[in-house]
């Protein structure tokens, strides 16, 4: 599942890999292979066992059990220095008493790269991160966000067949972010470096990413590219933590024909009905039977509502909330159990007022049904 296309050869390579800190159980079976050119970002929340998946691929910390190869090679066999491997953490600390241009200069100065070629290097890679005319600047000159972007420029100057990345970008402003994701993002694509990336934001590792693993508690919980995830999420973690999600608890009372309309090739998905606390509703899904205790996660924008039922529905709900954002209205709307669903919608279709009773519905192959055992393994 986690394995790259089996044209191109994987350049970091990770099998059965277990990290423990004492008794506390960070890293769990991690198996993972990262494609050479390929953008990988390791996306999940606070503690997850991001950063220390990524220091063990860097080889700052060695793995309890399991085996990781860079390049072929067990990263604990080679001196930091000799690996390909470039690293920018969070709090990057660039040479304090150097300049900025010292900084970026740095890695080609120590390889005796011509002074010619050093002046183009450094002036490329500065361009890039928008800090020419910082050159003679000492880092103790320069606010969180600049520092960040030296250290980027330095990594990148090395041309590293790997960089690591550990929330390079979390120091820096909104817009200034999501400008370097796209500048990165480029950059990464031009050089052809291959990019290990850690970030909690999700709607980072979905702008950059060629493919997102996403962790829970030191276990990829599902590994792919950013729309697969965003629309087959196989937890109800993942489909929780991607994006917004409505997820109805419910069990499967009828299982009808195929409908070829789960989007995947072998087409195997039926209509399912399912009953839920508040009511009853339709989703298409493959491999489940009557009786099956289930999860049906449905996007804001996926969600219908109308003041009559639909065939194969029957969930009411009222209007608690209205916002408009300007083109997009976000509606809160409550079922009979309580449950708060999120619907969003782009243009004006009749008025939803508050406390006004609809009927919710969609259609059932833009529903994810998810086993419930799937939730129950991940839970610790
Ligand atoms: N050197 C260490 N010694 C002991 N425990 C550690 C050490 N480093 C990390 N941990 C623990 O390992 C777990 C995973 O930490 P890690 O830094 O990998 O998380 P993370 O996913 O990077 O989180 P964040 O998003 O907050 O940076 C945490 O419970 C943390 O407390
Ligand atoms: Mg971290």
């Amino acid at each position: 599942m986690c394995g790259v296309d089996a044209l191109s050869e994987a350049i970091v390579s990770l099998k059965n890999v277990e990290k423990w800190f004492g008794d506390n159980h960070v890293v769990r079976n991690m198996n993972l292979d990262i494609a050479e050119g390929e953008f990988l970002t390791l996306l999940g929340p606070s503690g997850c066992g991001k950063t220390t998946t990524l220091r063990m691929i860097a080889g700052f910390e060695d793995a309890t059990e399991g085996t990781i190869l860079v390049e072929g090679e067990r990263v604990e066999d080679k001196e930091p220095f000799q690996r390909d491997v470039n690293t920018v953490f969070q709090n990057y600390s660039l040479f304090p008493h150097m300049t900025v241009y010292d900084n970026v200069a740095y890695g080609p100065s120590i390889r005796k790269t011509p002074k010619a070629e050093i002046r183009e290097r450094v002036k490329e890679m500065l361009d890039m991160v928008q800090m020419s005319g910082y050159e003679k600047r000492k880092p103790d000159e320069l606010s969180g966000g600049q520092k960040q972007r030296v250290a980027i420029a330095r990594a990148l100057i090395n041309r590293p067949r790997v960089l690591l990345l550990d929330e390079p970008l979390g120091a820096l402003d909104l817009k200034l972010r999501k400008q370097m994701q796209i500048e990165l993002k480029r950059l990464q694509k031009k050089l052809g470096i291959t990019f290990v990336y850690v970030t909690h934001d999700q709607e980072e590792a979905m702008t950059m990413s060629d493919r997102i693993a996403v962790m829970k508690d030191g276990v990829i919980e599902q590994i792919g590219r950013p729309a697969e995830i965003y629309r087959r999420p196989k937890t109800r973690f993942v489909a929780d933590f991607i994006g917004e999600s409505n997820i109805f608890e419910g069990v499967v009372e009828h299982v009808g024909d195929r409908t070829g309309a789960d989007g995947s090739a072998s087409g195997g998905a039926r209509l399912l009905g399912i009953r839920l606390g508040a009511g009853r509703v339709s989703a298409c899904g493959e491999g489940f039977s009557a009786g099956d205790r289930v999860y049906v996660s449905v996007r804001p924008e996926s969600l219908c509502v109308s003041r009559e039922k639909a065939e194969g529905f029957d969930l009411p709900a009222s209007v608690t909330d209205t916002v408009y954002m300007g083109t997009l209205t976000k509606i809160l709307l409550r079922t009979a159990d309580g449950q708060e669903v999120k619907y969003s919608r782009f243009e004006q279709e009749e008025d939803l007022r508050e406390s006004m009773g609809v009927y919710l519905c969609w259609q059932p192959e833009k529903a994810v049904v998810i086993p419930a055992e799937a939730e129950r393994g991940e839970s610790r």
